[in-house]
């Protein structure tokens, strides 16, 4: 029986609605994704202005909405369900998206599903595989929020290995773009100018990769490490000292340099954590996989350890409804707890 869902997502600058189809349990096809993006509203502040941000969902929400019925040609009363972005996100961004969707649930009488905005951008990784991804898998989940290693056992079910103890991955290519005086969102132009320097004019810190010495509880020296967790707020300050140091100096070196820091320390991570458990699989997902040399270089060593890589479509990596609509699919097809039906700013896996 094909099931249709409303996707809606509104937990950041991105206004969204996707209409999917899905049959049984492993096809699905999206018939609509649009996508409404602030990054000009925004972009004059050089980053997310919250408030900002809420009233641009207002205003597109039923845009958005509208015209994803009209390219998939469907009709309100086609719905099965509706999925939204309950968390993680800006309060007062999700509101909106949660809004709107809950008139839709009463209206029609159809169930409301809560989306994790992490899980969809991990699902998004299934959309062309059928959902059949072999666990253990390994994720690294590498957005504008968070930066995390997660091990999935298997569908919905996760557990934290890794996480970032200060900015997200995706936030420090933000804030290095802006100590180069290039444009918000960094990720793509940091992408941009890295193509044409030298990743190895500077060698900037990549936090865990050594073992680090610590003083044991006995009062003895003791190696560590490498770990799982993330830091980037060194790397940022060594940058930003760097640039300091010399007015003229040429951005694309210093961006081939951040660059090569961050996927250095995001492979070799993922690589690790992959290995320990045994992984058949290793996914990425979050706005930093539409990065293309992270991707590529991920890839290659998922496959020099012989394990299945997967990353989502370009158009699928940043925040998009077809995701949230993905994963409430198969949440609704498996009868998973549709989750509580409120917004949760600092929601968990
Ligand atoms: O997942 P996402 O769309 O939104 C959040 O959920 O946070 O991620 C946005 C982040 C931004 O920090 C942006 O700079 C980064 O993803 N990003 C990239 C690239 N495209 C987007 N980072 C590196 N390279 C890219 N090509
Ligand atoms: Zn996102």
């Amino acid at each position: 029986m094909k099931k249709i869902i409303l996707g809606i997502e509104s937990s950041c600058d991105e206004t969204s609605a996707s209409i999917i189809e899905g049959r049984g349990n492993s096809s699905v096809k999206i018939l609509s994704n649009i996508i409404s993006s602030q990054v000009d509203i925004h972009r004059k502040y050089g980053g997310v202005v919250p408030e900002v941000a809420s009233r641009a969902h207002v205003k597109f929400i039923n845009i958005v909405m509208n015209k994803a019925f009209r390219r998939a040609n469907k009709k309100i009363e086609d719905l099965s369900a509706i999925a939204v972005t309950c968390g993680p996100g800006l309060a007062g961004s999700l509101v909106v998206g949660l809004s709107a969707a809950k008139i839709m649930s009463k209206i029609l009488k159809k169930p409301l599903i809560c989306v994790n905005h992490l899980e969809g951008h991990i699902y998004a990784n299934f959309i062309e595989q059928n959902y059949e991804i072999k666990f253990p898998a390994i994720v690294l989940v590498a957005s504008g929020g968070h930066t995390q290693i997660l091990k999935m056992d298997g569908h919905h079910n996760y557990k934290i290995l890794g996480n970032t103890k200060d900015d997200a991955c995706g936030e420090a290519f933000d804030k290095v773009a802006r100590v180069l005086g290039l444009d918000y969102p960094g990720g793509p132009q940091i992408e941009k100018f890295a193509q044409k320097g030298n990743d190895k004019k500077y060698t900037f810190p990549r936090f865990g990769l050594a073992g680090e010495t610590i003083r044991n509880k006995e009062g003895f020296l003791e190696k560590v490490g490498p770990s799982l967790d993330f830091s980037f707020s060194g790397l940022k300050t060594a940058v930003l000292l760097e640039v300091k140091k010399n007015k003229r100096i040429d951005k694309a070196d210093v961006a081939a340099s951040f660059q090569e820091a961050v996927i250095d320390v995001l492979v070799k991570k993922t690589i690790w954590a992959a290995e320990r458990v045994g992984a058949k699989s290793i996914m990425i997902s979050g706005g930093v996989s539409a990065n293309k040399k992270l991707v590529r270089v991920l890839r290659d060593n998922s496959e020099k350890n012989k394990i299945d890589f997967y990353s989502p479509r370009t158009d699928l990596s940043t925040d998009n409804a077809a995701m949230i609509a993905i994963v409430g699919y198969f949440r609704f097809i498996k009868k998973k707890k549709l989750g509580k039906v409120s917004i949760n700013p600092n929601l968990k896996l």
